[in-house]
């Protein structure tokens, strides 16, 4: 059975899950509310926070030994860049074994006029260090040029990859 279940904080992991599960006819569910026991291929949409995949830590203890997991994470950061992919894929590495799953890597959206207090502070601190630190590399300048703002890097276009895949698998 394709279980397509997200973690979304602000909503664009919500989003890309819900968007690929009209693909296959399917319903995405929150990875709070669903039974991963029977599943034998789970695609769990994740949010990227400073070093984790929402999520994820629950996915992988819940799914059967020998269901196959693809991990899509959901993030600011271009993944084109081959410094962020090695980023991400290290912070997963740090939660399930390497190889466990087939990775993705797809863009998000961050309003920060709906952050919570704690995230805001996170991010006031990041942009905080790039400035004292690393304000050259050009991603983290555009960090802190948009500082406030509403960015908006979702694409669903960027699950085609995903669907054939599956596609292929089911
Ligand atoms: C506190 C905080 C930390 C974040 N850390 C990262 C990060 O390490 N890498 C990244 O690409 N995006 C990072 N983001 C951006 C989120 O991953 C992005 O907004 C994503 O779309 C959120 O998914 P969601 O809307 O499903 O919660 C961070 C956002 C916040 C608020």
């Amino acid at each position: 059975m394709l279980k397509i279940v997200y973690s979304s904080v602000y909503g664009s992991s919500k989003a890309y899950a819900e968007a690929l599960a009209s693909r296959f006819g399917a319903i995405a569910e929150d990875v709070k509310d669903t039974e991963l026991g029977n599943a034998a291929i789970v695609v769990h949409f994740g949010g990227l926070y400073a070093g984790t995949v929402s999520g994820l830590k629950k996915v992988y203890r819940a799914i059967p030994e020998n269901a196959e997991l693809i991990v899509v994470t959901v993030g600011l950061a271009d993944p084109g860049y081959d410094d962020n992919k090695r980023k991400i894929e290290s912070d997963v590495s740090k939660i399930i074994p390497p190889g466990r799953a087939r990775l993705f890597h797809v863009r998000g959206r961050m309003d920060y006029s709906v952050l919570s207090a704690k995230h805001r502070a996170m991010m006031w601190m990041l942009v905080k260090w790039i400035k004292s630190h690393n304000y050259d590399d050009p991603q983290n300048r555009q960090l802190v040029e948009t500082y406030g703002d509403f960015i908006d890097f979702v694409d669903f276009g960027m699950l085609d990859d995903i669907e054939k895949y599956l596609k292929e698998r089911i």
